[in-house]
């Protein structure tokens, strides 16, 4: 899938933990294209969700695209156990205490994508030294920790500083958003140079699935 691509990535945060084979199953039927894992290590963010040992279950349940969100303090540490847990691709936060160009070169020299993520308030600027060692950059739309929140409309500017900075340099990643995705705010991200829609709330708690997946692919 290029960055041309509209692809809708349920967040597994929102699913029902105590079922979760059926839940990415669930997802898989209702068109899918990847799985977006938040992993929250109750430091980077004010919540705790899950680690490797899950990202491998899930992995085994499933042959969809792993999209792996590392909301974690030191995402450098705990690089490898992302990897040999069978993610695709791995997005670590800028904001984190880490050396940033590093992890990323190791990220892709350990074969697995490599994707940046921006809080809303990170501007798009701390992006620029890392642009072309990028697979993925994920502007968050929320404060990172919790689903189930409102969009923020301000990231909209950030989101079309990235996909002109992509068109300058000729380079390819994709524009992924998180947080307070439906089908009203992902046409607002797509028409600003989004591709990647993470939706939580809108896909696991929607009453029809596919329809709520079918909507993002069109919006
Ligand atoms: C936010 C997470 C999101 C979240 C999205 O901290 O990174 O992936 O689960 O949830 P919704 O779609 O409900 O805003
Ligand atoms: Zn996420």
């Amino acid at each position: 899938m290029t960055c041309r691509d509209r692809i809708i990535a349920p967040s597994l945060f929102a699913a029902d933990f105590s079922r979760l084979r059926e839940e990415v199953t669930r997802a898989s039927r209702a068109g899918a294209d990847w799985m977006h894992l938040d992993v929250m290590d109750g430091h980077f963010v004010d919540n705790i969700s899950f680690g490797p040992p899950l990202v491998r279950s899930i992995r085994q349940a499933t042959t969809l695209f792993l999209d792996v969100h590392l909301m974690i303090s030191r995402p450098d540490h705990y690089l490898p156990r992302f990897v040999a847990a069978g993610a695709d691709l791995i997005t670590v936060h800028v904001e984190a205490r880490h050396d940033v160009a590093e992890t990323l070169r190791r990220t892709r020299e350990a074969g697995c994508q490599a994707g940046l993520a921006l809080n809303p308030a990170t501007p798009f600027n701390a992006a620029l030294p890392f642009l072309d060692q990028l697979d993925l950059l994920l502007c968050m739309t929320v404060v990172p920790g919790f689903g189930g929140q409102a969009f923020m409309p301000d990231v909209l500017d950030k989101i079309e500083a990235a996909a002109a900075a992509r068109a300058a340099r000729g380079l390819a990643y994709h524009i992924e958003v998180d947080g307070g995705i439906d089908a009203v705010t992902a046409a607002r991200c797509a028409a600003a140079g989004a591709n990647v829609m993470v939706a939580g709330s809108t896909t696991f708690c929607a009453k029809d699935m596919a329809l709520a997946i079918t909507q993002l692919r069109n919006a």
